[in-house]
Formats: C-alpha cells, sequence, structure tokens
C-alpha cells in the first residue's frame, strides 16, 4: 500500500520504529528522562529547548545522550517574540501583585521584552547534532536551514493551517506537524489570525496532506492507539502526542497537574494567552478567570512576569495559579511509564 510506503520511509528518515512522537515539551514538562525514554522503546523523544541557554541544550543532549542511544529531536520557538509593547503594564502588575501577596512571593518586577534567543539557541542544537530538529511559531530563514540540511539533521515544522504548510514546505522543511485545534499548551500559528487557524485535528491533516508533498504528523487531541490509526488513515505518517504523556513518572510537570489530568471528568480546556502572552489550551483555574484579556502583556513578557508565580504554584500545590496545559483529549489520559505507554500505543494501533 501506498500508505505504507509512506509510513516506512518517515520512520527510516528518523532513524525510528513507531509512528509515535512524543511533543517537544518546553518549560520543565518534557525531562531528557521522557525524551530519553521515549526514544529507547522506539518511538522518538524530543526535548523543548525554548526557554533554555545554549549551554542549557549541550547539557539536556548529553543528558539524553547518556540514557539513549536511539534517535531523538530538540525543539525550538522560531519566531513570536514581541519587540514592542502598546499595553500599560500599570493593571497587570497590579494583579500579579495581589497573587504575589497569596503565595508569599517578593513584590514582581515587571520583565523587559527580550530579544529572541533563536539564534544562539540553534548554535547549540547544530553542535549537539541531535537527528531532529523541530520548531514551531514560525520558520528559520534560509541561511538556517541551509545549516541544519548540512548537519543531516531532519526538520519539523508545525502548521496550524494548510497555508503555513505550504510556507513551510516552500522553505524546504522535510516535514509537517499539523497541530490541531484540539492541541495542548502553545498554538503554533504564526501565518493566519488565531481564528482561522483553529482548525480541528482531522481537517487540518486531511487538507494539509493534499495539499504537500512532503509527510504530515497529525497532532492535537491524539491520546491512543486508534486516534493515531485513523490519522494514518488520514493520510498522516505518524503522531505527535503530549498530553497523554503528561501523567507519566517521567514527566516533569507538578504532581497536581498531573493528578488534575487523570482526574479531568469533563474536558475543562480553553484557549488563554493568560500565562505567557501566546494563546494555549489549558484547564480552566482562577488565574485565567481573574485577568482581564486587554491588560495582558506580548509573549514573552508575560511568560516571564507570570513564571516566579507558576513556579511557586507547582512548589505549594496551587492548581490555581499554574499554567495546566492539556490538549481536548484530557479526560483519556492514563497513567503508565512512557516506555509502557508507547508500547500500548503501538499495541493498540496493530488492534485497530
Ligand atoms: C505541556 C506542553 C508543552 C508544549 N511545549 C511545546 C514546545 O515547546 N514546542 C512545540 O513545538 N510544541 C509544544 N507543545 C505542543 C505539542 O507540540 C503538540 O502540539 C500538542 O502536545 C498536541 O496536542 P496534545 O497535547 O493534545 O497531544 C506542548 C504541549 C504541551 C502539552
Amino acid at each position: 500500500m501506498r500508505g505504507h510506503h509512506r509510513i516506512r520511509a518517515f520512520l527510516q528518515s528518523l532513524g525510528i520504529e513507531h509512528p509515535v512522537l512524543l511533543s517537544p515539551m518546553a518549560g520543565g514538562a518534557g525531562t531528557p528522562e521522557l525524551v530519553a525514554e521515549v526514544s529507547n522503546v522506539g518511538g522518538l523523544g524530543a526535548w523543548g529547548g525554548a526557554y533554555a541557554s545554549p549551554e542549557q541544550i549541550l547539557q539536556a543532549a548529553k543528558t539524553i545522550r547518556a540514557l539513549t542511544d536511539r534517535p531523538f529531536g530538540i525543539n525550538l520557538f522560531a519566531g513570536g517574540y514581541a519587540s514592542q509593547s502598546s499595553v500599560d503594564p500599570a493593571p497587570m502588575l497590579a494583579v500579579m501583585r495581589a497573587v504575589h501577596d497569596e503565595l508569599g512571593l517578593p513584590s514582581p518586577v515587571l520583565p523587559s521584552l527580550p530579544a529572541s534567543p533563536f539564534a544562539e539557541q540553534l548554535d547549540a542544537v547544530i553542535e549537539a547534532r541531535p537527528a531532529n530538529f523541530s520548531f514551531t511559531f514560525g520558520i528559520p530563514d534560509a541561511q538556517a536551514l541551509a545549516r541544519l540540511r548540512k548537519a543531516d539533521i531532519v526538520t519539523g515544522g508545525t502548521a496550524t493551517h494548510v497555508d503555513e504548510a505550504r510556507a513551510l514546505e516552500d522553505a524546504g522543511v522535510d516535514y509537517i506537524v499539523a497541530q490541531g485545534e484540539e492541541a495542548g499548551a502553545h498554538r503554533g500559528t504564526f501565518l493566519k489570525s488565531f481564528d482561522e487557524a483553529m482548525v480541528p485535528m482531522r481537517t487540518l491533516v486531511r487538507e494539509i496532506a493534499a495539499a504537500v508533498n512532503i509527510p504530515v504528523v497529525a497532532s492535537g487531541g491524539i491520546m491512543d492507539g486508534n486516534d493515531i490509526a485513523e490519522t494514518l488513515q488520514l493520510g498522516a505518517v505518524a503522531a505527535q502526542l503530549g498530553t497523554a504523556f503528561l501523567p507519566c513518572p517521567e514527566c516533569g510537570t507538578p504532581d497536581v497537574h498531573k493528578r488534575l489530568i487523570l482526574e479531568a471528568r469533563d474536558d475543562t480546556t480553553m484557549i488563554t494567552r493568560v500565562f505567557s502572552g501566546r494563546h494555549a489550551r489549558g484547564m480552566r483555574n482562577d488565574f485565567i478567570d481573574r485577568v482581564p484579556p486587554d491588560t495582558i502583556l506580548p509573549f514573552r513578557q508575560q511568560n516571564d512576569l507570570t513564571r516566579p508565580m507558576r513556579v511557586a504554584a507547582g512548589a505549594q500545590g496551587k492548581a490555581g495559579y499554574l499554567s495546566l496545559w492539556a490538549g481536548r483529549g484530557v479526560t483519556r489520559a492514563r497513567a503508565m511509564p512512557a516506555g509502557e505507554l508507547v508500547h500500548t500505543l503501538v499495541a493498540e494501533i496493530a488492534g485497530a
């Protein structure tokens, strides 16, 4: 079958056995242990380096390599940084002052609008030479993509709309991650408006697979092997799962986040900008309800402003002030170690 050939060729290009990719998860959830475990059992583990310094990227690659000799990926944000802001920071700072009081933190300080660290981070990625480099929020420039190609690193770019997929293909990216509206955490949207790019995963995979000639990886709300088998039928060559791996013991997200995911009986997820300044999907909580949308600062200033709150809330087990990232499949998350989850997914794909 043509489909089987396409899938096999993609897995071969990455040197992996199963059509299961771990979502790169920057910010603590995606530990080197989680990445290595997924790779060790024949999937592709990927480490989210978007908030990391070049030194931390090199260190993470070293740690992963000590735990696995299999291929793995590193992921960065290839855009999305605001260079100026027209938002008065006073109202947001007032909200944060009250929250910091409740959490016993010193008064918040307004962070600067940081410049994108992408160029320095990419140097570290190329030095670390993972098998795979993926990115979201934009497209690296032609010179960056040429350097990755020269280093034999397979590149994957995130698209939330068929036009973004076409732009990624035109730029010479090796494969597309089609991120449906169901996906947990940040929207990768970079060419279209937020609304235009809220496309359901199944529709997006079908549209992109028809529009481009490079492999498409399905992503967003995929929780079991049946879901994966279905996306392969729609034209995908693999699936990328984040929320399904969040409850794993190898995952670095706070225990209270894992518990709320496993206890979720209804999908309470919604899209919010309150935590980072960028649209992202997470479970509804007090902080989302408390912040008036027009007071939110741009990415990544808002992200840096809310970081002390999120770290303290994680340590204190206060779910109301955590970014409870999760996709629409949250009610179907299962408690298992990462290796067992990959084995379970593979068995379910075979049985579907
Ligand atoms: C906690 C968390 C962090 C994420 N961080 C990143 C990231 O750093 N880079 C990236 O490309 N995608 C990131 N994603 C999005 C995933 O690539 C993917 O779109 C999403 O996990 C798919 O939806 P699912 O969570 O329903 O499986 C993240 C997802 C989650 C849940």
